[in-house]
């Protein structure tokens, strides 16, 4: 029996009020395996977003409207006692029939199970999800996985294997669910091919025509069944290293076709699709409480910040306009919300969920110094550098102002317990986070665990070597904040925090290269409660 009807948020077409003996009944063919499964984000303590899509067999000719039924429950079997939310809405053609629901008067802290069908034979997989504990209660551990960049030509998800048999109570993507490039052929190290576009998304078809490439993944499918999701888009999602105002004067049809195809196929909010006469302008960045014990911030990075300086993006030399103290990468309201967020925030442990890199990477290159080791022949334009170099100004190293002014800010309240989780460079970092960077008897006001990719190349891949040893040599060297590298490894990253201190867990796979791999833990991390230091454990494996 319904406790609560549930509120219908339809998006993607009009909402249809709920009417229990409206619903089609739940078809007796066996769930379609030739689908896009389900998926469930955005976890609140009464509400989730849920989301599936009607597969093309069984979609009307022509774009026509079809109605989709949807049920939450507290057991796996769906009987009448177990049902907390259920309703019917409504997609099309226009939105690639695709659904989105939010189903609110959900229990906090609570797993349920949910399901979609439709009455032209559609019936889902069964789905799980969790809501988040209220606000005010004091939960004793809460656990979450983090990963990030994707890419469906450079490597089968192996890692998803592995994570879809962990205990977590949700799981974060931190960007790169897409790749808007593709790639035609198997040597180098690629093992599946992405013709879409010509290779190249750039509208619309070619976008959604991405989400359904990789969603054709079982292991992709799988982890979206499994857990809730936090997701986030890093450049990929539209085009590499982009920065949303050019791209909006440039391309905005582009930009608008890109996000479009992002919030159909992904369970966030916002639910509702773009609107034709606006900018394709979509709040992205957000905050989640599970209980006292965990805040996080999801941060939008490309959307408002300023273009890429200094002609190169990758390993490149610095120059003036870096300095430039209006540079932004967050934009001033999402600067602003995130700084009052944080100063309002009760929560112990206060975790943003960051696209790129904070921490300062930067390599030093006079003659005689250790980087004189490094295989420069990756510089993509090779000459002579007698200056830091810095690895990525795609990152925060591209934005160092802002970057101080934030974390001086963290320092000047006195805010504890801050932890950067991070994607993007589809390797491992663990460190500390300074307001100066420069001066290394300054105090740490947060700590970083950048996970590496599910499957992208990383630097092993893109030199063909193994270059963990060596950089554990040359980076601590200019790079003091760095307690921890790994070159190699593909992971996802599991973070379990209770009062007394956050583990963090770097889980790798033996390959990508393969379809089936076994995994290990090749780093475990303890960050005590009060301190910003990041203390690595025995290592197991390897
Ligand atoms: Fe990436």
């Amino acid at each position: 029996m319904l406790t609560r009807r549930s509120l219908l948020r339809g998006v993607l077409a009009t909402p249809v009020a709920f009417i229990a003996n409206r619903l089609a009944a739940v078809p007796a063919n066996p769930p379609f395996t030739d689908d896009y499964g389900v998926a469930s984000g955005d976890p609140q303590p009464d509400r989730v977003v849920l989301w599936t899509r009607v597969p093309e067999a069984v979609q009307p000719t022509f774009g026509e409207v079809v109605a989709v039924s949807y049920q939450v429950a507290t057991t796996a079997d769906f009987s009448p006692g177990s049902i907390a939310a259920e309703g019917e809405l409504q997609t099309s053609g226009s939105a690639d029939y695709t659904v989105k629901v939010v189903t609110d008067g959900l229990a906090p802290a609570t797993p349920y199970y949910y399901r979609f069908w439709t009455d032209t034979g559609y019936q889902s997989v069964v789905g799980q999800t969790k809501t988040a504990p209220m606000p005010d209660v004091h939960p004793q551990v809460m656990s979450f996985a983090f990963v990030s960049c994707q890419n469906f030509t450079q490597g089968f998800y192996t890692v998803y294997t592995h994570l879809a048999r962990e205990q977590v109570d949700f799981c974060v993507h931190l960007g790169d669910n897409i790749y808007e490039a593709g790639h035609v052929g198997l040597e180098h190290g690629y093992v599946r091919e992405d013709d879409i576009g010509d290779g190249q998304a750039t509208d619309l078809g070619a976008y959604r025509q991405k989400y359904q490439l990789y969603l054709s993944d079982p292991h992709l499918r799988e982890v979206r069944r499994r857990f809730p999701w936090i997701v986030l888009w890093d450049d990929h999602e539209l085009a590499n290293n982009y920065a949303g105002p050019q791209v909006a004067q440039q391309s905005p049809q582009r930009q608008r076709d890109a996000y479009t195809a992002f919030l159909e196929y992904m369970p966030v909010q916002p639910i509702e699709p773009l609107s034709p006469a606006d900018p394709a302008h979509v709040r992205l960045y957000r905050q989640f409480a599970f209980g006292d014990l965990l805040e996080v911030f999801a941060l939008d990075e490309r959307q408002y910040r300023d273009a890429l300086v200094c002609n190169r993006d990758f390993l490149t030399a610095g120059c003036p306009e870096l300095k430039d103290p209006t540079r932004t990468m967050l934009g001033e309201a999402q600067r602003g919300w995130l700084q009052s967020s944080l100063q309002a925030s009760k929560a112990h442990w206060k975790c943003l969920l960051s696209e790129v890199m904070m921490m300062r990477l930067a390599v030093h290159n006079q003659p005689g110094s250790l980087a004189a080791d490094l295989p420069l022949s990756i510089l993509r334009q090779p000459g002579a550098i007698d200056q830091d170099v810095y690895v990525n100004l795609d990152g925060w190293d591209g934005y160092p102002n802002e970057r101080s002014h934030l974390l001086q800010f963290i320092a000047d309240q006195g805010l504890r317990n801050v932890v950067v989780c991070t994607g993007d460079v589809h390797n491992c970092y663990a460190g500390i986070l300074r307001p100066d960077f420069e001066d290394s008897a300054s105090a740490a006001v947060g700590v970083e665990f950048v996970g590496a990719s599910v499957s992208s190349f990383g630097i092993a891949e893109m030199t063909g070597q193994d270059l963990t040893e060596l950089g554990r040599r040359l980076v601590p060297h200019v790079n003091p904040h760095i307690a921890y590298l790994d070159l190699k490894h593909h992971v996802y990253t599991k973070v379990t925090v209770s009062p007394t201190q956050m583990e963090v867990q770097y889980i790798a796979v033996r390959t990508v290269g393969q379809s089936v791999s076994s995994a290990f833990l090749l780093q475990r991390f303890v960050v005590p409660h009060g301190a910003s230091r990041v203390m690595l454990q025995s290592q197991p494996g390897g």
